[in-house]
């Protein structure tokens, strides 16, 4: 028997909704549509957005929703298909890519990985930010 894990360095942690339940996978997606994005609570309580994929799975990564510049919490804006930060106009691409500054540097990622018992596991990115490219600036 291995115990979860409670977010450790390197351990996952499972993704809670606004209410700090975990969320159920199936039943996420039976509410959600192809292309949200929903922000839940991710590693650190970091406020990280669950990705719903074109053809409505859950995408293997999460975007984290802290703006790289100053940090506010960065909405999703659906009908223009990006992030707009409120609080100085910073845009990030669906993905999470900064297209517009002030913003230095694209949103953190994390892997996002779908359990056995039908929640969801957020983790460390340590990988290639594959937006960019390049090594990923957050770890
Ligand atoms: Fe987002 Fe300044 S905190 S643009």
């Amino acid at each position: 028997f291995i115990p979860p894990s409670s977010g450790g360095a390197g351990g996952g942690v499972t993704a809670k909704d606004a209410l700090g339940n975990d969320i159920q996978v199936s039943e996420f997606l039976s509410s959600h549509n192809p292309g949200d994005r929903t922000l839940a609570q991710g590693l650190k309580g970091d406020p990280t957005y669950v990705v719903v994929t074109e053809d409505k799975a859950i995408a293997d990564y999460g975007i984290n929703a802290i703006c790289t510049h100053l940090g506010c919490v960065v909405p999703w804006n659906a009908s223009e298909n990006k992030f707009v930060c409120p609080c100085h106009g910073s845009q990030y691409n669906s993905q999470g890519k900064v297209v517009r500054g002030p913003a230095p540097l694209s949103l953190a990622l994390v892997h996002a990985d779908v359990t056995a018992d039908d929640t969801l596991t957020f983790s460390q990115w340590t990988e290639t930010d594959f937006r960019t490219d390049n090594d990923p600036w957050w770890t």
